[in-house]
């Protein structure tokens, strides 16, 4: 997708330097942090911020001194001045405001997971495409360099040929009312498998459970069959007795696990494996030999996931370029996350993507 640039002052800038203006709707939990980063920008400003909270408004009033704020969403929306709003407000908000924002003429970078529905994020995709603006999902993890370098380790085939991917999201809360943990935690899981891969689930089958609140899923298992033969598994909790970031991927060659939480040590390579029996020499044995070889840590040179996002979609509209998290990479998350509750009601049946 290419993207002209959008204003009429913009011919007249050179682009790489032209001032942008953000507008920011929600500053709860997330919003603070997404908000600091896309001030801290070069040659690019936020201008205003709203949120239904008095509070949240007050917090980010003595956070940022002179940031104009407003309760009332609309005056985001309305400003001429804004040529790009983010959104951090609750999952049943998404589409609306991104949808009403898209409208307006506003690029929009909305936070995950793009929308509840995937007819809703077709529609915010064609209407984006309708308009040639940005439209931008928050999944910050393909902007982390730990990412990049698994991403990279499995295009350069150093792995092999992957068998599988396991990933767990788990820790105690935080219980939300407006989503449930699939909707709420899964994004980060998916977004990454499907980034690292470079490719889409074709079928999903999942189980969850509702053990705090009646009818809110709080923790789930979920199968994906990928191409290749690939499978993977992802588990996400809001009630385990500890934090869990733990994402694993075993190839034919190599093993590698990435843990979150690990500090300066959050990548293991693993010269692991098992290699097959010659079955010529070794009639009716059936004999494995297992590798246990050196383990890597490698360096990865550090950079604040959330600040490469906002760059990331500062230069989306600048250059035209589609971002990475693009409409397209939200919709494959959302129809994924659509066809885990299809078959959780269905028993744990695999339902296919249908992309
Ligand atoms: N990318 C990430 O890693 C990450 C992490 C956490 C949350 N998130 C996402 O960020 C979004 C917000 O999550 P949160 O944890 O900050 O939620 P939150 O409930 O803490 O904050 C939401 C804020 O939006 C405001 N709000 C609600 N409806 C609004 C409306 N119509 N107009 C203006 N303001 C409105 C609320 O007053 C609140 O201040 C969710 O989509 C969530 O999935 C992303």
């Amino acid at each position: 997708m290419s993207l002209p640039l959008g204003k009429a002052d913009v011919a007249t800038t050179p682009t790489t330097r032209r001032l942008l203006r953000f507008g920011q709707i929600g500053y709860g939990y997330w919003g603070p942090l997404m908000l600091r980063n896309l001030a801290r920008q070069e040659n690019a400003e936020v201008v205003l911020l709203a949120d239904l909270s008095e509070k949240r408004l007050a917090d980010a009033e003595r956070n940022h001194p002179g940031l104009a704020t407003t309760n009332d969403t609309a005056k985001v929306l309305d400003d001429p001045q804004i040529d790009a709003v983010y959104i951090a407000t609750p999952l049943g908000t998404h589409f609306d405001l991104a949808r009403q924002a898209l409208t307006a003429g506003k690029h929009v970078l909305v936070e995950k997971p793009l929308t509840g529905a995937s007819a809703e994020a077709r529609e915010l995709i064609a209407l984006a495409a309708e308009k040639e603006l940005v439209l931008m999902v928050g999944h910050t993890f393909e902007y982390s360099p730990e990412v990049e370098y698994l991403r990279q380790l499995h295009i350069s085939g150093e792995l092999g040929r992957t068998y599988y991917i396991n990933s767990s999201r788990l820790n105690l809360g935080i219980f939300r009312r407006d989503a449930d943990v699939i909707w709420d935690l899964a994004p980060h899981d998916l977004s990454m498998i499907n980034y690292i891969m470079g490719m889409k689930p074709q079928a999903v089958s999942a189980r969850g459970a509702s053990c705090v609140h009646d009818g809110l899923i709080d923790v789930a298992y979920i199968d994906l069959k990928y191409p290749e033969n690939i499978i993977a598994h992802v588990h996400v909790s809001w009630l385990n007795p500890n934090k869990e970031r733990r994402f694993t991927i075993v190839g034919d060659r190599r093993m590698v696990c990435y843990d979150d939480t690990a500090g300066n040590e959050k990548i293991k390579v693993y010269d692991r494996g098992v290699d097959r029996p010659d079955y010529a020499s070794t009639f009716g044995e059936f004999q494995l030999s297992y590798r246990y070889g050196e383990i890597v840590i490698p360096f990865v040179q550090g950079s604040e996931p959330l600040a490469v996002e906002c760059q990331h979609f500062a230069e989306a509209i600048r250059t035209g370029k589609a971002p990475r998290s693009d409409g397209e990479v939200g919709l494959t998350v959302v129809r994924t996350l659509e066809a885990a509750h299809d078959s959780i009601a269905q028993g744990g049946i695999y339902i296919d993507t249908n992309f």
